[in-house]
């Protein structure tokens, strides 16, 4: 069966109290109606039909990679008008899934299960009972057949009652839903073309209606203000950690894990508290990440330490590196096999070659470093003049000494050797050793000054 869907998204969201309309507020670091879209692509729909309104300029930036036939709502009539704006693009002969787009959680399977339930009936609803239904739309039925939907607003005390509410999701046939959205009418206690007026008209003509539920109420959800948009948050986390764990990795606490992107393990993975992964990540087996890391689009092998307090972005660890506390590794970085970065190291754009080591307290930029390399404490390398930036090669078996600059473009040789404090500008040769500082003089004549 072919069919199209529809998800509904022009609203202001006006309770976000934001510039950014409603549903580009991320989730896991990704805008609300992107996990739709994404869950939506899952099933295979010919079209998807956004229904937008307010931002349409960020909208279009944030969703551009999508493939979305996009339907201008200009003012905000009502869910059933919302609808109308994509009836002109919907075939007679579809069948049409209506989605909201501030529910993001909604799973592929309970989507997959509400297009099932269509195949036995002309119109299927996800419905959900909730202990607490305020504000939401009632199901009416009459015996086990659903009647209509009544708007909390337009419900009598005895509707009120009724637990089973409206998720806002629902699907029908496309010849079916043009028809019925051509009779809404806005006499109800908002002023609005509900879209949930088809139901009763349904009903009348003796359509059937069946529903089915969500496996978790949770799934829809929807956000309308930043404390449900943070308690989605945490429910979205705590899916994800436990995926994880279930994968074999150790979350020592999964509530102060935050993964704002995608993970890719290996096994045996322990991750320490407040570890926050975003972008694309790879965890090679054996590893461990310290407290407090960000991980951002960035590679790890098999048996590396990451200790705690590390920035690890767009830079690439190889199998039993080690890294940190305190290091950064900034985008370009590359670690091979058995290399170590310490405490207050920031690489940019740097290979450190197989088991070179710089320990503590330096800059490498722009540097490539050979296999079994030391660098020193305090090693800076000048690579930027203000305008340009230079490259510095630090041959295999190299030394550099504590507190040197080495001021790009510069290289340094095969098992060379640098003095400590050294400012080195000009090459030096394989096995050399280079000492560029000012010679200690110790001056015997000399009188510490006394107070006059
Ligand atoms: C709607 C349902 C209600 C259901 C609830 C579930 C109607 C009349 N009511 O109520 O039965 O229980 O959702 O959350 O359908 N939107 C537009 N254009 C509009 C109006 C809304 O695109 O003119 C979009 C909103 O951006 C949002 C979705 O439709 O994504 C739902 O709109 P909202 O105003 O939240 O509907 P509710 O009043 O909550
Ligand atoms: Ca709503």
């Amino acid at each position: 069966m072919i069919f199209s869907v529809v998800v509904l998204a022009a609203g202001k969201g006006t309770r976000m109290k934001s510039s950014m309309p409603k549903v580009l507020h991320p989730i896991g670091g990704k805008p609300m109606v992107q996990h739709i879209i994404d869950t939506v692509n899952k099933l295979g729909a010919t079209n998807i039909h956004l229904v937008y309104g307010h931002g349409r300029e960020q909208l279009q930036n944030k969703l551009s990679h999508n493939d979305l036939s996009w339907c201008l709502q200009d003012q905000q009539l009502g869910t059933g008008h919302a609808v109308q704006q994509a009836a002109p693009h919907i075939q007679d002969n579809e069948d049409v899934l209506i989605l909201v787009g501030d529910a993001p959680l909604i799973k592929e399977s309970t989507l997959q299960q509400l297009i099932s339930v269509k195949k036995e009936a002309d119109l299927a609803l996800l419905t959900v009972e909730l202990e607490d239904p305020t504000g939401m739309g009632r199901i009416v039925r009459q015996g086990q057949q659903v009647t209509a939907i009544v708007e909390h607003k337009d419900a009598s005390e005895q509707q009120r009652q009724i637990k089973e509410t409206n998720t806002g999701m629902m699907i029908m046939g496309g010849r079916d839903l043009k028809r019925w959205l051509s009779a809404l009418n806005n006499n109800n206690a908002q002023g609005e073309f509900y879209l949930t007026d088809v139901i009763e008209m349904a009903a009348k003509e003796g359509k059937s209606i069946h529903a089915s539920q969500p496996s978790c109420a949770i799934e829809v959800e929807g956000i309308n203000n930043r404390v449900q948009l943070a308690s989605i948050e945490r429910a979205y986390q705590a899916e994800q950690a436990e995926a994880l764990m279930m994968q074999g990795v150790s979350l020592l606490d999964p509530s102060r894990f935050d993964l704002r992107g995608e993970l890719h393990v290996g096994q045996d993975i322990t991750i320490d508290v407040n570890v926050i992964v975003e972008g694309k990540v790879k965890i090679g087996s054996n590893t461990s990440i310290g407290a407090n890391c960000m991980l951002i689009d960035c590679e790890i092998a098999d048996n590396a330490v990451i200790h705690a307090n590390s920035i690890i972005e767009q830079a690439i660890v190889g199998e039993n590196c080690s890294v940190g506390p305190y290091a950064r590794l900034r985008p370009g970085t590359v670690m091979k096999e058995k290399s170590r970065v310490g405490n207050f190291v920031e690489m940019k754009k740097t290979t450190l070659g197989k088991g070179s080591k710089a320990n503590h307290l330096s800059y490498l930029g722009d540097t490539e470093v050979g296999e079994g390399a030391n660098i020193g404490a305090g090693t800076i390398t000048c690579n930027y003049d203000g305008m340009n930036k230079f490259k510095t090669f630090i041959g295999d078996g190299a030394f550099i000494g504590s507190n040197s600059a080495l001021v790009a473009p510069v290289s340094i040789g095969v098992n060379a050797t640098v003095g400590a404090g050294s400012v080195v500008t000009k090459e030096v040769g394989d096995n050399k050793l280079a000492i560029a500082r000012a010679r200690q003089k110790n001056l015997s004549s000399w009188q510490r000054p006394e107070k006059s």
